[in-house]
């Protein structure tokens, strides 16, 4: 899928429609600099604002970002206070910025772990900036793709019980409405800063056909460079989604 662009950008030939992205790397980028880890995460926040604006600037119509994974919560009880203090401010500091560049922004994930003030401040804004066209960024916080697909099949299993959905018509077509985000395209390009060649439980459903893309950059690294290059690599590859090769590429 390629996005529409705004009337305004300088358009690439071909510009992915979705971005889904694995912020790997504060950890690291923070140690090399001997800080704490929070450090690093602060630094993060920063790539998150500039690849948002590359987005925009870029046309690509759907960002999902892996910002807190339901494994995440394992980590030191100071980084992940740290993480949703990181959080709370940035919900406060951010929200107006990106409502005033039109992205709507949602927050998928079992939300229900969240402190009464991030879950406020969640809803608050993605009602806020519901009705935003122009980019549609998913955090995903306490998300697992594993999650996603027990939620899906419990909601499934629920309108079967309200006599609304027929068991032996389940099939991936009827299923698909469950998962999270199938209100959006699936994602053409998943990115994993960081150097890990891993999905890490992110989307499982959703990158059945997505084009795979990692770069040993670490998150707080990443430039409008490490974007383009993404990009470029991405407009390189055939997209078959289980099809055969096109005659063109001599298949
Ligand atoms: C993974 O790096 C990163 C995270 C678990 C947190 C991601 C959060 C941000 C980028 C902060 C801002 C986000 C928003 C949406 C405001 P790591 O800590 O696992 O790094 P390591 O592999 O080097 O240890």
């Amino acid at each position: 899928m390629t996005s529409r662009p705004a009337p305004h950008v300088a358009m690439r030939a071909i510009v992915p429609g979705h971005i889904a992205i694995v912020m790997d790397g504060n950890g690291r980028w923070a140690r090399r600099r001997a800080q704490p880890r929070s450090f690093g995460h602060r630094a993060g926040q920063k790539a998150v604002r500039a690849t948002v604006a590359w987005c925009l600037r870029n046309g690509v119509g759907v960002l999902t970002l892996f910002a807190f994974s339901s494994e995440n919560w394992k980590r030191p009880s100071t980084e992940v206070g740290a993480l949703m203090d990181l959080f709370l401010k940035a919900l406060d500091k951010e929200i107006d910025e990106l409502h005033k560049n039109q992205v709507r922004v949602r927050f998928i994930g079992e939300l229900s772990a969240f402190s009464e003030a991030i879950r406020t401040r969640m809803q608050h804004a993605a009602i806020r900036t519901a009705s935003n066209a122009r980019l549609t960024l998913n955090v995903c916080v306490n998300y697992g793709g594993r999650w996603d697909a027990a939620q899906a099949a419990r909601r499934a299993a629920e309108a079967v019980a309200r006599g609304e959905l027929d068991a032996a018509m389940i099939d991936e077509q009827t299923l698909a409405p469950y998962f999270c985000l199938a209100d959006v395209p699936a994602p053409d390009l998943f990115i994993r800063t960081g150097g890990e060649h891993r999905v890490s439980n992110f989307l499982l459903w959703q990158l059945a056909y997505t084009e795979l893309y990692f770069t040993n950059t670490l998150w707080p690294d990443v430039d409008d460079a490490e974007l383009d290059r993404a990009l470029d690599d991405y407009a390189r590859r055939e997209r078959r989604f289980g099809c055969a090769p096109t005659a063109a590429r001599g298949g």
